[in-house]
């Protein structure tokens, strides 16, 4: 038994793309043309949208580390509009629950974002938004407003009071904090249904021969197998701590380095109740059915359902 609930939203497995890395759908012929790829998960994740396009960062934008990933794709896409119009029907046809991330420059912005979602999707394909916080708040100085417990908070809550009760909320916390538990108390403040975690954590590489950052925004997310003990640790701590994800009112999804039925069983264990993965797929798009032949093996040799494991790693 893989299924597993977001709130009211059922996943027939756990197993979610991560946002970003599995474009907005309608470019995904992989996934269109692959029912295995499709029946192995239990959500599609858009990559984030903004109101208006976005042309992204400059190049490079993508640099390989030993054990991972550096991005700094700068939310490239062609906005909300486009996205409604364009791209959302026809995600519809992966019969799968869809969640869109969104990203803003501001609080009024995130409110007039969710808005447009809500307001526009007359065939109901959403079944929840994700809000990003690790985009830059460009009225504090373009720091990340997910570093700060007070924007969560409002953000949140915005978000809450601009979309059709039938939607759920997923906050996506960013790791760059030294306590995530506080920026995730914050989001169960302002209303959240869920959190997501953990996005990249900030890095940078130099290029020793042009002497330069080999990104063209000079920083980037770490992503990929580097970040894994990070987010597993993370959600351990939520579950540990928050007495909402402990009861999985507000259920954990973990996202952070898995590439193997195995850490999925370990983030499933830490708390989580379902789980996204990103980089691993850029790597080998059929990942999914992999991870999920593995679950399930190990799923009947165990004789319990999936959910059942979840923070069973805190038990004395
Ligand atoms: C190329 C790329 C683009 C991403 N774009 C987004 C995005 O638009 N919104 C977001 O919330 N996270 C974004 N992420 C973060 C991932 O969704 C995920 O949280 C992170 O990469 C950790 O998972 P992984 O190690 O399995 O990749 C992106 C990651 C990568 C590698």
């Amino acid at each position: 038994m893989l299924q597993v609930y977001l709130k009211n939203i059922k996943l027939k497995t756990p197993l979610m793309t991560a946002s970003g890395t599995s474009g907005h759908g309608n470019e995904l012929e992989v996934l269109e043309n692959s029912p295995t790829i499709l029946s192995a998960l239990g959500a599609f994740v858009t990559k984030g949208v903004t109101l208006r396009a976005k042309e992204g960062n400059s190049e490079f934008r993508i640099v390989e580390t030993d054990s991972g990933l550096l991005n700094s794709i700068g939310l490239q896409n062609e906005g909300a509009e486009f996205f409604m119009k364009n791209e959302l029907p026809g995600l519809r046809s992966f019969g799968l629950p869809v969640i869109v991330n969104i990203s803003a420059d501001s609080i009024e912005e995130f409110g007039k974002l969710a808005s447009y979602l809500s307001d526009n999707d007359s065939d109901q394909i959403i079944s929840a938004i994700e809000i990003n916080v690790s985009c830059p708040n460009i009225e504090k100085g373009g720091i990340a407003f997910g570093t700060d417990p007070i924007q969560v908070e409002k953000i949140v809550n915005k978000v809450k009071n601009s979309i059709d009760d039938r939607i759920s909320i997923i906050t996506k916390l960013t790791p760059n904090v030294t306590d995530i538990t506080i920026p995730a108390r914050a989001a169960i403040n302002g209303g959240t249904d869920a959190l997501a975690m953990i996005n990249t954590l900030r890095g940078t590489a130099i290029d020793i021969y042009t002497c330069k950052p080999m990104l063209g925004n000079k920083t980037g997310g770490l992503s990929g197998p580097a970040i894994k003990p990070i987010g597993l640790y993370m959600i351990y701590e939520c579950f540990e701590k928050i007495p909402e994800c402990n009861s999985r009112q507000v259920p954990l999804i973990g996202l952070g380095g898995i590439s193997r039925w195995q850490d999925v069983v370990e983030y499933i264990m830490a708390g989580a109740t379902a789980v996204g993965i990103g980089t691993a797929c850029l790597v080998n798009p059929d990942l999914f059915p992999n991870i999920y032949s593995g679950l399930k093996e190990f799923i009947e040799k165990k004789g319990c359902a999936i959910s059942e494991l979840t923070g069973i790693a805190h038990s004395p």
